[in-house]
């Protein structure tokens, strides 16, 4: 791994006090050793001179779904339940182990030319080997799981499975993948939503969580027939179904949240529960508008996902970050959701929402070296000081702008092209 010299960035530490530095970074392993103006090393593996480039914090989706990169293009104009049901458990059913995998490496590549370089993935009930295989390879720090779902009459004969056999594959693919490639990758336990679970099966996942001491991930409060559902079948808003449970947890990662109650907007605050923010994915499927100021007002911790591919298309964080500004200035005015509070959103906001606080998400001395590069020259020719940063990196830059990616210390994709990915992705 060596080190490397990054000379010369306009540098987004993202860290408490916002600030933004001219100046070098020096990456020793994994970790930023050094920040600071001329930086002199007589010894260093890698120089990248930056010429003024900016250098962020790579990105942090809290919502993905690898396994479904390869169904995009076919999910138009359904509402949640309806996709899932003629669409995505389908084609799910349909996967097999080399599928998933190019379908992971297609959806890592993506991710990793927009600038993400952590992500929160949910994959699907079988070959989630092949998932972690091609997150291994591909060097993206991912915390991903098998989904499990052992209830609900209209799921494929491929997709459902017994409580027990869902619990105990869980378990092995935990101890095998759990703090692997020197603890970049984490196992989380993925029971799809309450709709697809019985209540044993998330008791046993409560009970396992706090065991292996790791997250669970989850959708809730997405769609307003998937809350009548759970009401109907369990007699409880969502939340609060999970609550009593026992799930509500610091541990608890759930995507969408839009269609909280007071009571569960409680719950979730008490409870230090996180949520995470799909914008792209909220419109396409027309599940709704979140309130997200609202939330980040309370104190709860809010990440930002592309959810899957046939949600957002390309998995682009630069697109979620805009959307989620757009959503908002539309519905409450134009300073509530500003560029600043987007951008924290997506790098310290997500390493919160994974309890990875003290490793990402931040430029700063002794956190692990997740980096972007991105070249803005296009549309500002005279970098200064003056600039609103978040604007220019929040409105205006776009993936084709990302042009160096690091991930633990490791340089993934530089000038544009891609280091780690070099197989062809061509399905057999
Ligand atoms: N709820 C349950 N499964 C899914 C899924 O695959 N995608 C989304 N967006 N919501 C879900
Ligand atoms: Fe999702």
């Amino acid at each position: 791994m060596g080190s490397t010299l990054i000379r010369n960035a306009v540098i987004m530490t993202m860290n408490e006090t916002n600030d933004i530095l001219v100046g070098d970074v020096l990456v020793i392993g994994n970790q930023i050793a050094q920040i600071g103006a001329n930086i002199q090393v007589t010894d260093v593996d890698r120089v990248i001179e930056a010429g003024g480039k900016v250098l962020l914090p790579g990105f942090i989706q809290t919502h993905i779904h690898l396994c479904q990169t390869l169904f995009r293009g076919r999910a138009d104009d359904l509402e949640l339940i309806d996709w899932l049901r003629t669409r995505i458990w389908p084609l799910e059913a349909a996967h097999n182990e080399d599928s998933v995998y190019y379908s992971a490496m297609l959806g890592i590549g993506e991710l990793i030319r927009s600038g993400t370089t952590t992500i929160l993935d949910m994959e699907t009930v079988n070959h989630t080997e092949s998932a972690f295989q091609a997150i291994l390879e591909s060097g993206i720090r991912a915390v991903s799981g098998k989904v499990m779902m052992d209830h609900g009459t209209e799921v494929p004969l491929a997709l459902q499975e017994k409580t027990e056999q869902s619990l105990k594959e869980s378990v092995e693919l935990l101890e095998k993948w759990h703090g692997a490639a020197g603890g970049r990758i984490e196992y989380a336990f993925c029971p799809r939503f309450v709709v697809s679970c019985t209540e044993e099966l998330l008791i046993g996942v409560r009970d396992l969580s706090a065991q292996y001491g790791v997250k669970v991930h989850t959708h809730a409060s997405e769609n307003r027939e998937e809350i009548s559902i759970v009401e109907s079948e369990r007699g409880l808003r969502n939340v609060v179904y999970l609550d009593h449970i026992g799930l509500a947890k610091p541990n608890l990662i759930l995507a969408h949240s839009i269609w909280l109650d007071e009571e569960e907007k409680r719950i979730i605050k008490e409870r230090g529960v996180k949520v995470t923010h799909c914008p792209g994915s909220n419109l396409k499927l027309a599940s709704g508008v979140a309130e997200v100021p609202e939330l980040l007002k309370e104190g709860i911790d809010v990440g930002i996902g592309a959810d899957g591919a046939p949600c957002n298309n390309n998995l682009d964080m630069f697109q979620e970050m805009r959307l989620t500004a757009f959503i908002q200035k539309v519905k409450h005015g134009p300073t509530v959701m500003n560029a600043k509070t987007v951008l924290q959103m997506a790098t310290m906001g997500g390493a919160r929402v994974l309890g990875l606080e003290d490793k990402i998400g931040s430029i700063e001395v002794g956190k692990l070296a997740d980096l972007q590069l991105l070249d803005l020259e296009d549309f500002h020719v005279y970098p200064s000081f003056d600039a609103d940063w978040y604007s220019r990196v929040v409105y205006a830059a776009t993936r084709g702008d990302v042009d160096t990616v690091m991930i633990d210390g490791q340089v993934v994709m530089e000038s544009r092209i891609m280091k780690t990915i070099d197989k062809p992705l061509v399905l057999r």
